[in-house]
């Protein structure tokens, strides 16, 4: 087995995922004043955009990292938006009411959960993942 020897000092993460959202944010359609559930949001990329999409509406970002989290928020707050809401969970374990948003989405994470309530609201609604 062979073990790198170097570590990769930056990697854009977001710009990697790049093409992910060309095919996630269309196939959730995203319209004002929708309310959108963001699971294991990271650092909170898909959340923006879902909150510009949203406009009038809002979105929600959780991820179970807490410095993802603080960095969503600060990532945000440069960018000026202010209808979104970033929360520092378990989105396996928070009771998340379908009612409250019209899309689910979560990029590379929630895919394969079952029975929990972020994957039924993610059943219940127009949702999407990666
Ligand atoms: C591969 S990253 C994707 C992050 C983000 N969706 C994106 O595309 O930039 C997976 C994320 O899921 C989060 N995560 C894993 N299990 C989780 C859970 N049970 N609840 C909330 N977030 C979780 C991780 O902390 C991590 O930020």
């Amino acid at each position: 087995m062979r073990i790198a020897k170097r570590t990769v000092s930056h990697v854009d993460y977001d710009a990697e995922l790049q093409s992910h959202n060309g095919a996630l944010l269309p196939a959730c359609a995203i319209r004002s004043p929708e309310h959108v559930l963001d699971i294991g949001c990271g650092t909170g990329q898909t959340t923006r955009e879902a909150a510009r999409l949203a406009a009038t509406g809002s979105a929600l970002g959780v991820d179970i990292t807490e410095p993802m989290i603080v960095r969503a928020r600060v990532l945000a707050a440069a960018e000026g938006l202010h209808n979104l809401l970033f929360e520092h969970g378990d989105a396996q374990a928070i009771s998340f009411l379908p009612q409250h948003f019209d899309v689910a989405i979560s990029r590379a994470c929630a895919t394969r959960w079952r029975g929990t309530s972020a994957s039924k609201a993610c059943g219940s609604v127009p949702a999407s993942g990666s």
